[in-house]
């Protein structure tokens, strides 16, 4: 029982609107502010979490308990969420991750295809299912939400960030975001967000992050943290959108109506600016369009140490940001210094008491409508659902689903019974590699990083017994080994946010030298591409008879067999266009032709 009870929590004739005045009325000044602020889980104690009345914890990325079991995960949640329930008034805190293709912080969760690769199913009722199993595998862990559907509309490739958006079409884009918010939040046997398994789902990065420039990245020589440090290297991401109004409304505004009116209740505010003017400090989009225009009651939040990077000095920042409507401050370090900032800009009132109240009540309300304060538990008796094989499944199949064929010239499918098999490329047996950057680390990291089935296991899993699979990482097969067909398989290196921003889509000359190794040995070459977004092939692509773009699949790299074999049919189609050249990028002129428009694929026939 939370002490918030004690004021007649219970009396069915308070509503929840009530309940939450209720609850604000009792509050000071400090707890109210408590609310509004989320900490790191590594830089704050749960007695701390007690004594400020901490409104939400989180898991950055890669930011696991050790061991890294999906059991300690829930002991590590659970000590937090104890010790908010041990604050004066009792309120339940918000645990946060970034769930983006799964439960992808912890070793043994199923790992989907990132949201390209489900842009490339073109199926909202996919990103509901695994939305839906996802939920499932967070709740069992006591994380209530999930900073997820990143509904970015990418509009240059080169961005590091573009394997989080579904395509480049705000429609596209629209439509999978929503089936992701109603994936999290819903399922078939309960709707809303009370239910334990039900979980809050946060729209991001409000409001153009897909439309930066490159080159357009900022520094920001007053912030000395090592994180910052790694943004130096960025060049688009967190970059600025220059462009008119019409165009923000056009492109880059409708996914975020669509996700709040599939119930989204929070939404993460982008590090990037427009024309300019940094989101975090952009009241006219924050307050004046998203909460006032487009009606949003939810609350929102900023991005990691976004605040920060407004100005020079913390107390303008905190003041600018909040005055702009930002509701929770993703600190995420030094919770103490935020604290005390805005406890003096209020006093000071250079911040409105009743901004801090509307903020606070947002909070509180989308906690009621959780049901928090009755249950602020998930459901531990789900633990052996993390990663099982029902959900295993799903990802299968959501793999199978997203890759695209570029380029079938008498190759595929390929028989079981072929004789001899040759598999080359470091790739082909990397469920690292597979699964990209937001995997067990922030980063990604190649090698065997979490469990999973690799393509070459699934190769191995899907021919008959008598075929011969040969697998060379590098190529190097001995000079009188033949086969009839041979796959190479290659990858992008894992990358999360700016790190990934390239200047230079073109594939790396070893890959090229390894498609040419690999070339001699086999009648039908087929190139398999792990990739976040298209990379330029132009040169590639004649010395091979066949091209599948796989995306990042995830964990569950059967998956690519089983279309590879025949067991089912190609069908994924281009999320994105697919340049021939990086002249043609960020954007291919009307009077050029991309290598592959959106929405190319080639289809084969499916066994099953
Ligand atoms: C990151 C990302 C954001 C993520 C947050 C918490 O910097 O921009 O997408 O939700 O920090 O990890």
């Amino acid at each position: 029982m939370t002490g918030y009870q004690s004021v007649s929590f219970q009396e069915s004739s308070t509503s929840d609107t009530e309940r939450v005045d209720i609850l604000l009325s009792q509050m000071t000044l400090a707890e109210k502010i408590g609310q509004m602020t989320q900490v790191e889980k590594n830089s704050i104690t749960p007695e701390a979490v007690t004594e400020y009345g901490i409104g939400s914890v989180l898991s950055g990325g890669g930011g696991s308990p050790a061991p890294n079991t999906p059991q300690m995960w829930a002991r590590m949640t659970r000590r937090f969420q104890e010790a908010a329930l041990r604050s004066r008034l009792g309120v339940p805190l918000l645990y946060g991750v970034d769930a983006i293709h799964g439960h992808n912080n912890v070793a043994g969760a199923t790992i989907f295809p990132h949201n390209v690769g489900l842009g490339a199913t073109h199926d909202p009722e996919l990103a509901a299912r695994i939305g839906r199993i996802t939920a499932v595998e967070l709740s069992a862990t006591h994380v209530h939400w999930n900073f997820t559907p990143c509904v970015a509309v990418p509009q240059d490739i080169r961005w590091g960030r573009t394997y989080e958006g579904f395509g480049e079409q705000t429609d596209l884009v629209s439509e999978m975001g929503a089936a992701a918010v109603r994936g999290l939040q819903e399922a078939d046997d309960y709707s809303g967000l009370s239910h334990r398994q039900a979980i809050l789902a946060c729209a991001k990065h409000f409001v153009g992050d897909g439309g930066a420039a490159w080159g357009s990245a900022g520094q920001y020589e007053w912030i000395q943290d090592n994180w910052q440090r790694a943004g130096s290297q960025y060049q688009i991401d967190q970059g600025d959108m220059n462009g008119d109004e019409a165009t923000l409304r056009a492109v880059h505004l409708p996914p975020y109506q669509v996700a709040i009116e599939a119930g989204a209740r929070s939404i993460m505010v982008s590090f990037s600016s427009w024309n300019g003017l940094k989101l975090h400090a952009h009241k006219y989009l924050l307050t004046d369009v998203l909460k006032r225009e487009m009606g949003f009651t939810g609350f929102l939040v900023s991005d990691w140490m976004a605040i920060d990077q407004l100005d020079p000095d913390f107390y303008t920042c905190v003041v600018t940001a909040v005055n702009a409507g930002l509701d929770m401050i993703m600190v995420p370090f030094d919770y103490r210094r935020f604290i005390l900032t805005l406890t003096q800009a209020v006093e000071k009132g250079d911040v409105p008491l009743a901004r801090i109240e509307d903020a606070a009540r947002r909070i509180l309300a989308v906690k009621e409508e959780m049901g928090l304060f009755a249950q602020p538990w998930g459901d531990e008796s789900l633990l052996p659902q993390v990663g099982c094989q029902a959900h295993r499944q799903v990802a299968r199949e959501a793999v199978r689903r997203s890759l695209v064929l570029l380029k079938n010239e008498g190759a595929l499918p390929l028989p079981k019974n072929t004789p001899r098999l040759l598999v080359a490329g470091a790739a082909a047996d990397d469920v690292g590699l597979q699964c990209g950057g937001w995997t067990i680390e922030w980063q990604g990291k190649s090698g065997p990083i979490t469990p999973g089935t690799t393509f070459l296991a699934g190769v191995r899993e899907t021919v008959a017994a008598e075929t011969a699979v040969n697998y060379q990482p590098d190529g190097r097969f001995p000079a009188n080994l033949t086969a009839d067909a041979g796959i190479v398989v290659l990858s992008e290196p894992p990358y999360a946010e700016g790190v990934g921003d390239r200047a230079d889509l073109t594939l790396p000359a070893s890959d090229l030298a390894l498609i040419e190794r690999a070339r001699p040995h086999c009648r039908r070459l087929i190139v398999i591409l792990y990739s976040g977004r298209p990379l330029i092939i132009t040169d590639c692509l004649p010395r091979c008879d066949a091209f599948i773009a796989a995306w990042l699949p995830g964990s569950e790299g059967q998956g690519i067999s089983d279309v590879l074999f025949g067991d089912y049919p190609f069908s994924g189609k281009l999320p994105f266009t697919w340049p021939r050249s990086m002249n043609q990028i960020p954007a291919c002129a009307a009077e050029d032709t991309p290598l592959f428009p959106y929405g190319y694929g080639l289809t084969t026939k499916g066994g099953k």
